[in-house]
């Protein structure tokens, strides 16, 4: 398998404490994760918005009203029968209703989270076919690069990280991040940022600082400029925040827009002279194709989009969207609505919040790249219909200068982590499947309150050089 040139080879991480965190009494805390609600980031950080819809809501709750369902009509059709007199017979089929259920529930891997591998998870029992985990079936878009390199990083390499990084998540000081990463993006950058051990590092979107934290938990001793509006210590009236001791922050009064950074003259500063050892993390909500072009103009290879939202969503235009085409495996969608991609997104949309349906995706002439023909840019402040042959050159642009194309897998499936959101149908398979209940225990995932999973949109990493 080829593989990038890491910045340094991996090398076990140290804990490190925070420089400079302000943590609020956990009473506080607890409050705030419980009520805990990701919704879209807004660019003037004024904070959860009242219209913000019940995002964690779970998906157990959606689940429900499907067994309740079946279980209701077979006690109606039961209470028929001994309706009619049938005491005996109604008994003996409650019986053998009962059996079913246990024996259903102990058949599966685990336990009690019913694998997405048996065949009784999926349609014939409760009468319906909906699949709790059904990994990639509407296809999974994804970014060809130059040579097909990929990351040297293994599942294992995933796995042993996962269970390096619990721990020190329990530790953030910002427990309750809405508007900001959850637990597997924060895994994803702390995994990469550890990997690639970079001589920098740069933020853009910092929010109250949980990201910046995740950097620093990574790499202790690799400075860092971080780009925001808004310093992170504004957040502190209302709560906890993260300033880091060795960040230069641009923020406030001193905010630059990424674009507008004179590079050059701060990694002379820094005296960093290998651009290859600086890392950049986007989590700015803009156009990612702007951000690419601004990246190789400085010199940038590695970067890491937070947000690579799936075709259809998002509020700015994604190395997905852009890589989303025909002749990609899973790629390009069909806008007509007597269609199996209809009748099935129509039917997860049902079942997770991100899922879009043809209706959503599909804009005037059927155009669905992008959000329906839109490029979006700037939290969807600012968007720009472009044609099909434009979007197309977007992504042999974006093939042409890419080296590699990584996208985190979600941490662990949905019968596991309740995440009610993203669409599985248009994911890959995530690092703990569906089932696996005693790997998710021993990891420690299971200690995480659920709401934190609620926040994969796809992160990826991607390696860029000149054509
Ligand atoms: C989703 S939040 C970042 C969350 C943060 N990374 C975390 O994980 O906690 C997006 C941030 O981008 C900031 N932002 C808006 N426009 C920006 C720009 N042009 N450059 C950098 N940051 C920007 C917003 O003010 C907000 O703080």
């Amino acid at each position: 398998m080829a593989s990038p040139t890491p910045l340094h080879s991996p090398t076990p991480t140290r804990r490190h404490r925070p420089i400079l965190s302000v943590i609020i009494p956990p009473s506080t805390m607890l409050d705030r994760v419980l009520s805990l609600r990701r919704t879209t980031p807004h660019s003037d950080d004024s904070g959860p918005s009242a219209s913000t819809a019940p995002d964690d809501e779970s998906k157990i709750r959606k689940h429900q009203p499907f067994f309740f369902n079946a279980t209701t009509r077979a006690f109606n059709y039961l209470s028929r029968l001994s309706g009619s007199g049938s005491y005996w017979l109604f008994a003996i089929s409650l019986l053998l209703l009962l059996l079913s259920v246990s024996s259903l529930l102990f058949s599966s891997r685990g336990f009690v989270c019913v694998s997405s591998s048996s065949p009784f998870s999926r349609v014939g029992f409760f009468g319906s076919d909906v699949l709790e985990s059904d990994f990639g079936a509407l296809g999974v878009p994804w970014c060809r690069s130059k040579h097909g390199k990929t990351v040297e990083w293994t599942s294992k390499d995933l796995l042993k990280g996962l269970e390096e990084f619990v721990p020190i998540y329990e530790t953030r000081p910002i427990k309750n991040n809405l508007h900001g990463m959850g637990f597997d993006h924060s895994f994803g950058l702390w995994f990469i940022a550890r990997w690639l051990k970079p001589d920098l590092m740069i933020e853009s979107g910092a929010f109250k600082g949980h990201s910046t934290w995740v950097l620093r938990q990574a790499v202790p001793d690799t400075p860092i400029i971080s780009l925001s509006p808004r310093h992170p210590d504004k957040y502190l009236k209302k709560g906890p925040a993260y300033v880091d001791g060795n960040c230069t922050y641009f923020t406030g009064k001193d905010f630059v827009d990424f674009g507008s950074v004179n590079w050059p003259k701060e990694m002379k500063k820094r005296g960093i002279t290998d651009l290859s050892r600086v890392l950049v993390f986007f989590d700015d909500h803009q156009n990612e194709l702007k951000r690419v072009k601004q990246s190789l103009k400085a010199g940038f290879q590695h970067l890491v989009f937070e947000d690579n939202y799936d075709t259809g969503t998002g509020d700015h235009y994604s190395l997905r969207q852009i890589c989303d085409q025909f002749y990609i495996r899973g790629g390009g969608h069909s806008c007509f609505r007597d269609s199996d991609e209809a009748r099935m997104r129509s039917r997860n949309k049902k079942f997770w919040e991100k899922a879009v349906d043809i209706e959503e995706l599909c804009g005037p002439g059927e155009t669905w790249w992008g959000v329906r023909g839109y490029m979006r840019d700037n939290f969807n402040h600012s968007n720009r219909r472009i044609s099909y042959s434009v979007h197309f050159q977007n992504s042999r642009f974006v093939e042409s200068v890419l080296d590699v194309y990584w996208e985190l897998p979600p941490v662990a499936g949905p019968s596991l982590t309740h995440q009610s959101r993203y669409d599985p149908a248009r994911t890959s398979s995530p690092i703990v499947e569906d089932g696996r209940f005693g790997l998710f225990q021993r990891l420690g995932l299971a200690r995480l309150d659920n709401s934190v999973f609620n926040g994969y949109t796809q992160m990826v990493y991607v390696q860029i050089s000149e054509r």
